[in-house]
């Protein structure tokens, strides 16, 4: 018999491994089909997952410098979080507040509050104190087990302020581990100084903000909020033809507040996902299902706005497309940084089992922002992001709320969160 190879760690002691599988969205009746191995581990070196199987196997063929015991507990891959707005100076809990008392999404921004309050509190913002609240959220989310967010800009609206927070995204990600995949939201809303000039404000965002955000090489994405009260689909039009131009790929903020069809034109500029979506035609269903955009929902977005309009999952699943499930986490509509619970609400809300919900929440949130071949899935050859969860198989991960049972991190193959005590949960053996 050949003598064990030594690699840097081995994680044992799990009761399941559970795991979407390849390197490309999973729809329609794929979405469920994941791998689930009784007793599995995983070999990891340099990094990278070097080989999943049973255990007895992998102990035997291994010799680890650490080996983790998940004692009972779930192995999944890291979540990827596919929209998040995590550059923010300020919360806004009045708003929140407010809509307990009647008051709508679209009335707080009428009047003033909304996107632009988040503005103020940007621009007001050195990029020291925004690169440390970057840094605590990050923390927060490595907690709860997201190892890839995408991470928007969108609340600086002028050139200076939308390159500070890109830049405090890039040296975000020259510190700490979660990867940040940067995309440029300057046509999020009209700012202030721009009242009653959007075209001038969308000229402002393509001749001056996109030319400096690609040449200095700060995002790989852009977004837009194409909506009734801000950009409307001439609008995005243009901003997208010269993203485009630029080398940056789309992601849009569609049909979430008024079915604008948004979802036709994010399938025929081809974008990389459109996200929301609670107002999708049945028409933007098929034209997204026909050009294989990603729709990336925000199960609670709807919950913490009181909406009661929801994404017709379902719907979109039957009509093939491969969602991602994603928190949104904005200080608005959306201050939540859990997967956990977006996959919980997205099974609650869209009638989505478990294993539908851990492909959303990785595999196919990985593949929407280009990175399926890298992330998403516990197989060999792809980075260690992966998480012990205290749970005893992959359903409790959307049937037990409000806990956070995630038990362990593995980011890029180091142990970087052990989160305790538990009832199974892992130890170093
Ligand atoms: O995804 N829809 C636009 N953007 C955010 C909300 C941002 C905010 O209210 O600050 C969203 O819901
Ligand atoms: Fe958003």
């Amino acid at each position: 018999m050949a003598a064990p190879e030594t690699i840097d760690l081995l994680v044992v002691g799990a009761a399941e491994l559970a795991t979407p599988t390849g390197v490309r969205p999973r729809g329609g009746a794929e979405l469920g089909a994941i791998q689930v191995v009784a007793r599995g581990a995983l070999a990891i070196h340099a990094g990278r997952i070097l080989a999943v199987g049973a255990e007895p196997e992998l102990v035997q063929r291994f010799k680890a410098l650490r080996v983790l015991d998940a004692r009972g507990g779930t192995l999944v891959p890291g979540f990827v979080d596919a929209h998040t707005h995590p550059v923010f100076a300020g919360t806004r809990e009045e708003e929140f507040e407010l809509r307990t008392r009647g008051q709508t999404y679209l009335e707080i921004a009428q009047a003033g509050g909304g996107i632009l309050s988040s503005v103020r509190g940007v621009r007001a913002a050195t990029r020291e104190q925004l690169l440390e609240l970057l840094l605590l959220r990050l923390e927060r989310f490595l907690a709860l087990g997201t190892t890839t967010i995408e991470a928007k800009s969108g609340y600086g609206l002028t050139l200076e302020d939308e390159l500070k927070c890109l830049e405090v995204i890039a040296e975000a990600n020259r510190r700490q581990v979660v990867e940040c995949v940067p995309t440029f939201l300057g046509a999020h809303d009209v700012p202030a100084e721009y009242k009653g000039q959007r075209a001038a404000y969308v000229e402002l965002v393509c001749e001056e903000m996109l030319p400096r955000v690609a040449e200095r090489g700060l995002a790989r994405y852009c977004d837009a909020f194409t909506e009734a009260h801000t950009f409307d689909l001439a609008d995005t039009r243009r901003l997208f033809a010269r993203a485009r131009e630029l080398g940056l790929g789309l992601r849009m903020h569609a049909d979430q507040l008024t079915d604008l069809g948004g979802a036709e034109l994010a399938a025929e500029l081809g974008a990389a996902s459109a996200d929301h979506l609670e107002h999708v035609s049945p028409r933007g269903i098929q034209a997204l299902a026909r050009a294989g955009v990603v729709p990336v929902l925000c199960p609670v977005v709807p919950l913490f706005l009181r909406q009661e309009r929801e994404a017709p999952a379902r719907r979109m699943i039957e009509a093939g497309l491969a969602p991602a499930l994603s928190t949104d986490f904005n200080p608005g509509s959306c201050y939540l940084q859990s997967m956990p619970e977006a996959l919980a609400w997205g099974a609650l809300r869209y009638r989505l089992s478990a294993a539908e919900c851990l492909t959303a929440g990785t595999l196919n949130a990985a593949c929407s922002l280009g990175r399926g071949h890298e992330l998403g899935t516990l197989e060999s050859g792809k980075r260690a992001d992966v998480i012990v969860l205290d749970h005893p198989n992959h359903k409790h991960l959307v049937y037990e709320l409000g806990r956070n049972a995630v038990r362990a991190v593995i980011a890029r193959g180091r142990v970087v969160v052990v989160n305790g005590p538990s009832e199974r949960g892992p130890r170093d053996a």
